[in-house]
């Protein structure tokens, strides 16, 4: 990933939840991933991948955002899919289908969905285990019709489905513009991965956040609330916690802000002050202002995402925005041509 921030790491295991009620294994590559974490963390520019500020806290933190007056995503896809449902589901039904949530995080948008879509099967996918198993528990008594599976994997490099995936058509919904975090040449090489999950008659259905001004993205990163800047310093005590390192939660401040160039918000934790961070092994120092990159979220445009889909072998059957044009849903199928 470009400019190392954000750098995404993988772990190419899939293990399935033992179904709605089900528990993560330990990931086998955990100790790799450990050890680049730690690289990471050393650096000469730090960073700790975004994937990492979803632990059970972080994922309850993120729902908190999602209901911040400042965080127009959510409430802008919510409006989108409500007003322009039956013609998304024209361009690729679900009915008696196969819906794969990617990210799923509390499941609340795909559950939402739940009485148009009609799918047969409901398949979570999201690295925060835990949390998911619980969300999962208790939709599945909301809609015992549904059959429903969750899969506690690490997605960042490539998607890997267990086979208890059902085979039929699958439809994949990758709401809430987490595309974003993802550098352009990475957004293109996942969706190609989930291109390939999808058979002939599959689709994907995806939030894309859009360009717009810094005055309307930064406060979205940054409110006043100070809950972005929970959800961002909690990285390091889930960090603390995996990887044994000591950071004191204190000695960090929230940064976030748009940069045009690329056109991606960036959060960072500054050093309040100097800071020596220790864990099992190793250690480094921090000069006061010194940063960590956490998160990148890249902002797109309808042509440009288009394309990003076409190179990835997807074929955009249709797209919808808000009338700000702050927010677009792509559905997009196989590209017979590619
Ligand atoms: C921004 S939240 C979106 C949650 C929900 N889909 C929504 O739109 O509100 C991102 C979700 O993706 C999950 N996630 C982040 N990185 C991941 C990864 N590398 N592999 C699998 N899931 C990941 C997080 O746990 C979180 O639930």
């Amino acid at each position: 990933m470009a400019n190392g921030a954000g750098a995404i790491c993988s772990r190419p295991v899939t293990e399935p939840l033992s179904g709605p009620t089900g528990t993560a294994n330990p990931p086998t590559s955990a100790a790799r991933d450990i050890a680049r974490l730690l690289a990471g963390i050393a650096a000469p520019t730090a960073a700790i991948p975004p994937k990492w500020f979803y632990d059970d806290l972080g994922s309850r933190l993120f729902a908190a955002i999602t209901a911040l007056p400042e965080y127009y995503p959510t409430r802008t896809e919510a409006e989108l899919l409500r007003a322009h449902l039956p013609a998304i589901t024209a361009a690729a039904p679900v009915v008696g289908g196969t819906l794969v949530d990617l990210g799923a995080g509390d499941c609340g948008k795909a559950a939402a969905l739940f009485p148009h879509l009609q799918p047969r099967d409901y398949v979570a996918v999201d690295i925060s285990a835990e949390f998911l198993a619980g969300c999962l528990q208790r939709l599945q008594r909301l809609h015992p019709q549904i059959a429903m599976q969750g899969v506690g994997t690490d997605f960042s490099e490539r998607l890997e489905l267990p086979p208890s995936v059902p085979t039929g058509r699958r439809t994949f919904f990758y709401p809430g513009s987490s595309i974003g975090n993802f550098t352009p040449a990475d957004a293109v090489a996942f969706l190609a991965s989930v291109r390939t999950h999808m058979g002939d008659d599959g689709a994907l259905w995806i939030g894309v956040d859009l360009q717009k001004p810094r005055t309307v993205l930064e406060p979205a990163y940054d409110d006043p609330l100070g809950v972005t800047a929970a959800f961002n310093k909690n990285v390091l005590t889930h960090v603390n916690r995996a990887a044994g390192t000591d950071f004191a939660l204190a000695d960090w401040r929230h940064v976030a802000f748009y940069d045009s160039g690329p056109g991606r918000i960036e959060m960072h934790l500054e050093a309040v002050r100097e800071v020596r961070v220790r864990w099992p092994g190793g250690g480094r120092s921090f000069a006061r202002g010194e940063r960590i990159h956490t998160e990148n979220s890249y902002k797109h445009t309808i042509p440009g995402f288009r394309e990003m889909l076409q190179r990835a072998g997807l074929r955009t059957a249709g797209h919808w925005t808000d009338p700000k044009g702050w927010f677009a849903f792509f559905v997009a199928t196989p590209d017979g041509t590619a």
